[in-house]
């Protein structure tokens, strides 16, 4: 498990005939959270709906321990699952569950929250550089109650194939080019994929077309059809009728950027902070449920 093989894609990735287009960019929100984390909150409320199911998308990334010492102390969840996804830091995460663990660069942190847990996460440094994305993926009705889970997937697990364009491909969740990521889910089949495009590399990768799609580049600049997308941008995908993937071509300084996508829920979305249910008499629960200490 502590050996991560990159698998080379055995042919040229010319699966995608109609690609998607760009339905909108998005530049996202300056915000904090926690006890005064800065951040940019590129998938906001507003989005909900558009991207289910998919809650929340947060980027983080600064020089300046100022911007993140203070961390993420206890907080609760209930109704989904966090998605942390470190390029570079380090964070302690602890939860009411019993777990704890050190996420470090290039590692990914996947918490189902279930019925609820208490959690905290915090910097296990005090100075350099700290950077990565928390996701927020929505749960079925029917799997909001469940029992809480957790589960570090250190970066030497986190499974990596090379297209014959150049293009690493580090699979998180879902398939890509025949590789398969360390984390599969049946109902909403989240794909999660961080991307390194070389200078003016294309990557083809085939959705579903009634599957909800984001690409957010983080690095360099790239094009998707004739839409640029910039550095911290996102491109809402469209769900074109008849389309059978998206297409990606990188700027001349290369890009990297986070492609994801999954199977809506077409539920109804009930959230107050971190609490994401399907009806207000359920936020109300959970209001209470945390008062009373049922969550931990
Ligand atoms: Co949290």
């Amino acid at each position: 498990m502590n050996t991560t093989a990159t698998a080379t894609a055995a042919t040229a990735s010319a699966t995608v005939a109609r690609a998607r287009t760009v339905e909108r960019v998005v530049a996202g929100q300056a915000t904090q959270d926690g006890a005064g984390v800065k951040l940019t909150r590129v998938l906001t409320h507003d989005l909900q709906r558009r991207l289910d199911p998919f809650l929340l998308l947060d980027a983080f990334g600064t020089d300046n321990p100022g911007d993140y010492i203070a961390g993420f102390p206890d907080h609760p969840h209930r109704g989904f699952e966090t998605v942390t996804y470190m390029l570079e830091g380090r964070m302690r995460h602890r939860d009411s569950a019993g777990h704890e663990g050190l996420l470090g660069p290039g590692g990914v942190q996947w918490m189902t929250a279930g019925r609820g847990v208490i959690h905290s996460e915090m910097p296990e440094q005090q100075e350099g550089r700290l950077e990565g994305f928390q996701l927020w993926l929505n749960l079925p009705a029917a799997a909001k109650m469940r029992d809480p889970w957790y589960r570090d997937i250190p970066t030497a697990e986190i499974a990596q194939v090379q297209t014959p364009e150049g293009v690493l491909v580090r699979v998180i969740a879902g398939t890509s080019h025949g590789t398969a990521g360390a984390m599969q889910r049946e109902t909403t089949e989240p794909l999660y994929l961080d991307l390194q495009l070389p200078a003016q590399a294309r990557f083809e990768q085939p959705l579903p077309e009634g599957h909800n799609a984001l690409v957010y580049v983080y690095r360099g600049e790239l094009a998707i059809g004739a839409q640029a997308v910039p550095r911290q941008r996102m491109a809402i995908l469209a769900n074109t009728a008849g389309s059978d993937g998206v297409r990606l071509e990188a700027g001349p300084d290369g890009a990297r950027a986070l492609l994801i996508a999954g199977r809506p829920l077409h539920e109804p979305i009930a959230q107050y902070g971190p609490f994401v249910m399907n009806t207000n008499e359920q936020i109300f629960q959970a209001v209470e449920d945390y008062r009373a200490g049922r969550l931990a």
